[in-house]
C-alpha cells in the first residue's frame, strides 16, 4: 500500500509521518509518532478517550484520517502539561481523586481544556453536557465534574492575579 507523508504540527512541534490512506489519526499518533497517551477505547467514536484537539476543535481521532493532519495543528494529552508543570486540571484531577483505571483520563482531560478555554465559569450542567461523549467506567463522573470546577476556579485566579 502506498504511504502517504503528512506534515502537521503536534503540541507545537512541526512533525512529518508516513501513514496508510485508511490509517487513523488515533493510531498515527500512538504508532508512528509514540504519542499513546491518546487512548483507544472502542475505535467508534462513542467513548472520547482518543479525543484531541485539530485546528482548536475537540474531535475523536479514531474518526478522523491520519492524511486529515497534513498542514493541521494537533493538540494531545501529551501537550497539556507545560515545561513539567502539571495543567490545573491535571492537579486537580489528582486532588479530587478523579480518576481511577485512567483510560478515560486523557481524553476527559483534553475535552475540558478545550472546554475551560471556550467557557472559564461554566456550570455543572455545562460541564457534564461538554463531557457527555466521554465514558468512564469506573468513577461515576461527580469527582470528575468536581475536579473540572475546582481547575476552572484556579484558572480563573490565574488570570485575575490573585
Ligand atoms: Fe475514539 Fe472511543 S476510541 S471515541
Ligand atoms: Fe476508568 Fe474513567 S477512570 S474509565
Amino acid at each position: 500500500m502506498t504511504g502517504i507523508l503528512v506534515s502537521t504540527t503536534v503540541n507545537g512541534d512541526p512533525l512529518d509521518f508516513v501513514c496508510a490512506p485508511d490509517e487513523t489519526l488515533m493510531d498515527a499518533l500512538r504508532n508512528r509518532l509514540g504519542l499513546t497517551g491518546t487512548k483507544e477505547g472502542c475505535g467508534t467514536g462513542d467513548c472520547g478517550a482518543c479525543s484531541v484537539t485539530l485546528n482548536g476543535r475537540l474531535v475523536c481521532s479514531c474518526l478522523v484520517l491520519a492524511a486529515e493532519a497534513e498542514g493541521a495543528e494537533i493538540g494531545t494529552i501529551e501537550g497539556v502539561a507545560e515545561a513539567g508543570v502539571l495543567h490545573p486540571l491535571q492537579q486537580a484531577f489528582i486532588d479530587h481523586a478523579a480518576l481511577q483505571c485512567g483510560i478515560c483520563t486523557p481524553g476527559i482531560l483534553v475535552a475540558a481544556k478545550a472546554l475551560l478555554e471556550r467557557h472559564p465559569d461554566p456550570t455543572d450542567e455545562e460541564v457534564r453536557y461538554w463531557l457527555a461523549g466521554n465514558l468512564c467506567r469506573c468513577t461515576g463522573y461527580d469527582k470528575i465534574i468536581k475536579a473540572v470546577q475546582s481547575a476552572a476556579a484556579t484558572m480563573r485566579e490565574e488570570r485575575h492575579g490573585v
